[in-house]
């Protein structure tokens, strides 16, 4: 949802063409998050002196794909595509469309007046923005738009007019705007005023910043400027990018590229050094240095800003052979949840001891709660639902699996001695985080399950388990909730390892986790026979999906599943409820798709089964490979291999991740971008 590329080159040659070729590309990168329209904002003369070029800003906004945008680019007969700049700002979003229609005027960059002075880029939402404007246009300015972001730039540019110095800097200006704009953004500026500078700014969505110089840097941590105290009085001055106050590369006619984005897929490819900003912090670049400002210090505040070595790698981003990023990151399971277990479980040790170093510090104190609450949207929750039952036989306590989005509708109590887990592939999540604050104020212990190292969540939380899932860009999720479900067992392993009555139980689920890697690779060999069900089903206009026990989340999840990406009607149902309403649905043309595993559940899921026939179903049973008496029943089967109860959901969600990705493509759809949704709902 929304994406944030900037690219600055700082005494580094580049032709126009280069620069905007890393734009779109930057751009290309964010596009699995989701969006509508797309735009650029560069220095648009063609004049050889860079001074007089940087006069003016060229906006080139389109409706619809990059690639629609790359080409509009190109078809600009104005712009002389060779022309170099030692040092120029170019700036690039991916827009989802909230206030206003997918259109190019309603597209970012967002201007401050028909001369482009002031431009922004922007992610989130301005909750005030109708009083901005009407502010604003009572002060004589017009907008174009029907964006809350449009308010932004022309905000900065009544600022700019009203200055009481001509000294001051784009970045005391885009403080004074945020100031006073409420709601949830991350912003860039770039403006014919301060040509060759960037600055960019946070609230509550994330913002990141990449650093390649072939020269030694000044800093590995950039020290936070506060403009507090005494200091206040110098607000309109120029920021002091001094000393060891920010970062540069060091020596004469050093060159510097800086990489801002919402992202870290979009920056992977030019760097891996980057510095995560927090929320308030205003980063400028001003000649090239790199300087992190905030209002005021608060307790507890970091007072620098390290340059972070990303791991992730290129290739993760690329789908390779693979025809969608979705079936790369199917087909990626028996790895990625090896690597949410890789170091945290030992499975040489008899004792079989789990350790998961972001909880280890906190882990005494979790023992000691009240009560568990497992929060998340989506496929997240999904993951909450599915390992509910294991988590409250190992941990004995009461857990409570909760849609952020709903938790919050009630204002749910939530108290001191509550534990508040929150799962989000994205850690960006706006509803999740929501509830995270809510479950701060209350005091409970929070805990984060994110796939996104320096995500907000991930920042946010007491403490945390990342799941090591890699980036995954298909906008429906498959190897995170595979992950994020090995991380909550993990968790319950974790809780009570120093329990002698659970020993056993804990012995049975570790020597699963160990061979759970190969098992998932034999659930995948099952590809042509699930795409050849594929076939026989892709016309049909609805799917039911039932089970119940360990297998309830996996209904749930392959539903929703179908829907993202096949757009055909589908419910995940629990086989208990069917005599209490989907019964009347099951006719012998309505296709149902049954999860029946050998586990205490069975008999009643053969209950089910029988109902199902006996209404003239034609049941697709999901069963494990012995299961003679269910097969009997069955119209056909998906035979898979047995593994412990509380894991057998990491098996069974496979095949109906694989027979989504199947229909979508035989119903001509676009796997990795279903419509109207986005990888990441960073708007409540
Ligand atoms: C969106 C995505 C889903 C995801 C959900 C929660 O709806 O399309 O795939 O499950 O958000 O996202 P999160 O990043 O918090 O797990």
């Amino acid at each position: 949802m929304c994406g944030i590329f900037a690219y600055l080159n700082y005494n580094v040659p580049r032709s126009r063409k280069h620069i905007l070729d890393t734009l779109v590309k930057g751009l290309q990168r964010l596009e699995y998050r989701g969006y509508d329209s797309a735009g650029v904002a560069v220095d648009g003369g063609n004049d050889k002196n860079w001074d007089n070029n940087s006069k003016v800003i060229q906006l080139i906004k389109k409706r619809g794909k990059v690639k629609a945008l790359q080409d509009e680019i190109y078809k600009q007969d104005l712009l002389d595509f060779d022309i170099e700049f030692e040092t120029h700002v170019g700036i690039a979003h991916t827009r989802w469309a909230t206030h206003g229609e997918p259109n190019a005027v309603n597209s970012h960059p967002q201007r401050s007046d028909k001369n482009n002075e002031f431009v922004v880029i922007h992610n989130g939402i301005i909750t005030n923005y109708k009083d901005l404007k009407k502010f604003l246009e009572s002060k004589g300015y017009e907008f174009e738009s029907e964006t809350d972001t449009e308010t932004i730039p022309k905000l900065l540019k009544y600022m700019y007019d009203n200055r009481e110095s001509n000294e001051i800097s784009l970045s005391t200006l885009v403080e004074r705007v945020t100031q006073q704009l409420e709601g949830a953004f991350a912003l860039v500026f770039k403006s014919v005023h301060f040509p060759g500078q960037v600055v960019g700014t946070r609230r509550g969505g994330p913002l990141l910043i990449g650093v390649q110089s072939k020269h030694k840097l000044s800093t590995d941590h950039i020290p936070v400027l506060y403009r507090c105290g005494k200091e206040k009085k110098a607000v309109s001055t120029l920021p002091r990018v001094d000393g060891d106050t920010c970062l540069y590369p060091i020596g004469e006619e050093t060159g510097v590229e800086y990489y801002f984005a919402s992202d870290a897929s979009a920056i992977i490819e030019h760097t891996n050094r980057v510095i995560f900003l927090e929320d308030d912090d205003v980063a400028a670049v001003v000649d090239g240095r790199l300087s992190i400002h905030r209002i005021k210090r608060t307790a507890g505040d970091d007072p620098a800003r390290a340059i972070q070595t990303l791991q992730m790698e290129l290739q993760q981003i690329m789908k390779g052979s693979y025809s969608s990023f979705m079936q790369k990151e199917i087909f990626e399971q028996p790895e990625s949840v090896v690597n949410t277990m890789r170091g945290r479980v030992n499975f040489d040790d008899f004792t079989g001891t789990v350790l998961l170093g972001g909880l280890k510090d906190h882990i005494r104190e979790i023992r000691r709660c009240r009560r568990l609450i497992v929060i998340g949207c989506g496929t997240s929750y999904h993951a909450g639902v599915a390992t509910r039952q294991i988590l409250e036989e190992l941990t004995e306590l009461p857990v409570m699996v909760e849609l952020s989005s709903d938790f919050l509708d009630r204002n749910t109590p939530v108290f001191r001695d509550d534990v508040c887990f929150f799962i989000s592939q994205s850690g960006e999540t706006a509803d999740t985080l929501m509830a995270l604050h809510y479950c701060k104020e209350r005091g409970a212990l929070t805990v984060g399950v994110t796939n996104t190292v320096g995500s907000s969540i991930s920042r946010e939380t007491d403490c945390g388990i990342h799941i090591n899932a890699g980036p995954e860009v298909g906008v429906a999720s498959t190897k995170a909730y595979t992950s994020q479900f090995v991380a909550l067992v993990m968790f319950s392993l974790m809780m009570c390892d120093d329990r002698l009555s659970m020993q056993k139980r804990r012995q049975e689920i570790i020597s699963a986790l160990r061979t759970l890697p190969d098992l998932i690779k034999e659930v995948l060999a099952l590809d042509d026979q699930i795409n050849s069900l594929a076939h026989e089903l892709y016309q049909q206009r609805s799917l039911l999906v039932m089970g119940r026990g360990f297998n309830y989340a996996t209904c749930m999840e392959g539903a929703l599943k179908i829907k993202e990406i096949t757009y055909m009607h589908s419910e995940g149902i629990l086989a208990g409820e069917l005599k209490h309403g989907p019964l009347a649905l099951v006719d012998k043309l309505m296709p149902v798709i049954m999860i029946i595993m050998k586990d205490p559940t069975h008999t009643k899921c053969q209950n089910a089964l029988q109902q199902v026939v006996a209404r003239k179903g034609r049941p697709i049973l999901i069963c494990e490979k012995n299961d003679d008496e269910s097969k009997l029943l069955a119209y056909r089967t998906i035979e898979l291999p047995h593994t412990v109860d509380c894991l057998q959901g990491v098996l069974t969600v496979i095949p109906l991740q694989l027979l989504s990705y199947h229909l979508a493509v035989l119903r001509g759809f676009d796997v990795d971008f279903p419509r109207n949704l986005a990888k990441s709902v960073t708007v409540e």
